[in-house]
């Protein structure tokens, strides 16, 4: 995107009912985009709005016993306070109800109408009120409207017409010619055979309620729902103040797939007879459905609350979980068991943790201040350019999941090179500062990343670590970063998960945790290794009858008597293998201990042989464990404990201990 500009708008909501899941999803997707413009520095209007009139509105007041105004005005608030919870940064909000939009939608109806393009006819067909359109009969299924699965009714009544028929080849032009027109190409392929078809002229007047806007030229037909809706992307640009010169063409029109023909064959046609220049993109997403697969409806029950979610996770952890879980342009599923999964593993254990390490690390061993900017080992180890560009791109190609992936691929890194460098075995020195200044200087490029998907935790990450939040380009100036205590981004959520939660596969499924066996040992014995300097052969009790032969790297730091008669915790399961010729059946946990010292973790008084386990996962221990197996699953310390995903590590008589930094990895 080189443009100095960026127009975006979402479909406008029909407020006949509260917003849903869908709703949510479509805004945050636009804001994202929104957001990563103005990140770029790129001049941004963002609009969403809500489409207020028509027959189903009309319809849904009458049931209420309201007059239609009223219960929009009512229903505006409810959308209204959604959107502000989920943080869209919309700079307009346009309702179809407004005077501003009201004699715009004239006026083009007066363009087109002076175009030769609208005459008087008769009109019978196939109407769904949902949807506010006619079908034909070969578009009903088993004589009902595919999309609500509900009867059509026979309308028949006098109408004005719109000769879209007249644009077809015109529009079909425009569509071949400009690839980048509709996205994803799925969608650009089902219009383009779909205009292999005639296209029928579209009936624009309904003259049997009066809930719209009146025709200027025969007040007796309020304008069709969708031409007066289409109108609003362009009304909305012209009062207050007139933006048309500085944001027309919209650069790109946010949808559902459900109104895809409205907005890339009826609604470049309007434009096309008035005289307007075609929005540039059109972007279609796909459906949230429910867990399992179905559309989310009140009377399936299977509706979850937006509002609930924020409520109960908070607002950035569903925005993450929108843009990073759905792939961009496809139906997803919408479950609660998925997005605690990605709660606790992409944010709690990969970002959270990097964030409280880090920041735990420069307040005591560097006082809470560090200078970045200028930093060589971050330059030469956790170069930014390549993440910047990757994710860039992406947004692009309007790939926002990809986008994220990027991001987390360069957090992974940044704890792979905090593990690797270990700043806690570090001594004070340049080194010690250099490494913990380049872990800032990667947050604070993760921080600017993940600003558009989770504004407000990209603010507190900049709150804790001292730095500013500003445009891209700014991202590379020195700064000197105070860095303040952090409380936990994303706290270890307690059991009282939400019913759908509590309702999902039994925890210890598929949780890589399960698969470990990790058991209280006893060291009989130890003794140098005869062949590699690094190892003691120890010899360690399990209540099996026979010690086990085990290999552990301990011997820079400890002697064999300080091992003799202590308890560990031993890795049971793991695949044995054989070390220099010695036998190894296990692996004693250890880490790195505040002195920088690497040691076993210490289950206390636990009984030998006893089953280690954390709170919640069931224990079903694969046979042979490989060592990748164990290695994605995060063990660390956490206030002298060793826990997995903030989950303590227990025995019966308490938990692992170790004195040892916060975020300190245990293997
Ligand atoms: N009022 C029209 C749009 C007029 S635009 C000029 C309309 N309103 S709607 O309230 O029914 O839908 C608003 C948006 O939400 C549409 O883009 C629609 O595709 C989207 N969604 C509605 N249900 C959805 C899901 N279950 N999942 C994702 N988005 C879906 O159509």
């Amino acid at each position: 995107m080189t443009a100095q500009r960026f127009y975006i708008t979402t479909a406008i909501d029909y407020p006949n009912s509260v917003p849903h899941m869908g709703h949510a999803y479509e805004k945050v997707v636009a804001d994202f985009y929104a957001r990563v413009a103005r990140l770029r520095g790129i001049e941004t209007h963002f609009l969403i709005g809500l489409d207020e009139h028509g027959q189903k509105i009309q319809e849904a007041a009458d049931k209420a016993g309201m007059g239609p105004q009223q219960f929009v005005d009512d229903k505006a608030a409810v959308f209204r306070a959604l959107y502000e919870k989920l943080g869209i940064s919309h700079d307009d909000f346009i309702r179809t109800s407004e005077p501003r939009h009201h004699q715009f939608a004239r006026d083009l109806y007066e363009r087109v109408r002076d175009a030769g393009d609208i005459y008087k006819d008769f009109y019978e067909g196939e109407y769904c009120i949902s949807c506010e359109r006619f079908y034909t009969i070969s578009e009903l299924v088993d004589g009902k409207c595919p999309i609500h699965e509900r009867p059509t009714t026979i309308i028949k009544e006098e109408s004005y017409f719109f000769r879209l028929g007249k644009y077809r080849d015109q529009v079909r032009a425009h569509i071949e010619a400009h690839p980048e027109f509709i996205h994803p190409d799925e969608r650009r392929r089902e219009i383009l055979s779909r205009l292999q078809e005639e296209v029928r002229d579209l009936s624009i007047s309904r003259s049997t309620f009066d809930w719209g806007i009146p025709l200027p030229d025969d007040p007796a037909h309020v304008l069709y729902v969708w031409f007066d809706a289409l109108a609003n992307y362009y009304s909305a640009l012209l009062r207050p103040r007139d933006l048309t010169e500085k944001f027309w063409p919209a650069d790109c029109h946010v949808i559902g797939k459900d109104i895809l023909w409205f907005h890339t064959m009826i609604w470049p046609a309007i434009l096309l007879s008035a005289g307007y220049e075609l929005p540039r993109q059109v972007y279609v997403h796909g459906f949230i459905l429910d867990k399992d697969g179905r559309k989310m409806a009140k009377h399936l029950g299977n509706v979850v609350d937006p509002m609930q979610v924020i409520e109960d996770y908070s607002v950035d952890v569903l925005r993450y979980y929108f843009l990073r879980s759905f792939s961009s342009g496809k139906d997803g599923k919408f479950a609660l068991a998925d997005l605690e999964e990605r709660y606790n593993s992409e944010l709690g254990n990969d970002l959270g943790n990097l964030i409280l390490r880090v920041a735990k690390l420069v307040q005591t061993r560097l006082g809470g201040r560090v200078r970045v900017g200028d930093n060589p080992e971050f330059r030469e180890r956790l170069a930014p350019e390549k993440t910047v560009a990757a994710f860039l791109a992406h947004v692009d190609d309007r790939e926002h999941n990809r986008a994220l992936e990027v991001v987390w691929d360069y957090v992974r890194a940044v704890n792979t090179y905090i593990n690797d460098r270990a700043p806690w075995r570090l001594a004070d020195g340049e080194e010690l500062t250099s490494v913990l200044a380049a872990g800032v200087e990667a947050l604070r490029v993760i921080a600017h990343l993940t600003s558009s998907a989770m504004p407000e935790i990209a603010r507190s990450m900049a709150a804790t670590l001292g730095f500013a939040l500003g445009p891209l380009d700014a991202l590379a100036a020195p700064c000197e970063c105070e860095v303040r205590p952090s409380q936990p981004l994303f706290p270890r959520r307690e059991s009282s998960a939400p019913a759908a939660v509590a309702a999902a596969p039994a925890a210890g499924d598929g949780d890589p945790f399960a698969k470990l066996e990790i058991r209280v040992g006893h060291i009989v014995e130890a003794r140098p290794h005869p062949d590699a300097d690094q190892l003691f052969v120890l010899s360690v009790d399990l209540g099996e009858g026979e010690p086990r032969s085990i290999c552990a790297g301990l011997r820079a730091h400890l002697k064999a008597e300080d091992l003799s008669g202590r308890a560990v915790a031993v890795l049971a399961n793991l695949k044995p293998a054989v070390l220099r010729g010695v036998p190894s059946e296990g692996m004693v946990l250890a880490t790195d201990r505040r002195d920088g010292a690497v040691v076993p973790v210490d289950p206390g008084a636990a009984p030998i042989g006893e089953l280690i386990t954390v709170e919640g996962i069931e224990t079903q221990p694969k046979k042979k464990l490989s060592k990748s197996h164990f290695e994605k699953v995060p063990l660390a310390i956490e206030k002298g404990v060793v826990v997995y995903r903030g989950r303590p590590l227990r025995t019966t008589v308490g938990s692992l201990t170790c004195d040892a930094e916060d975020g300190a990895p245990v293997r």
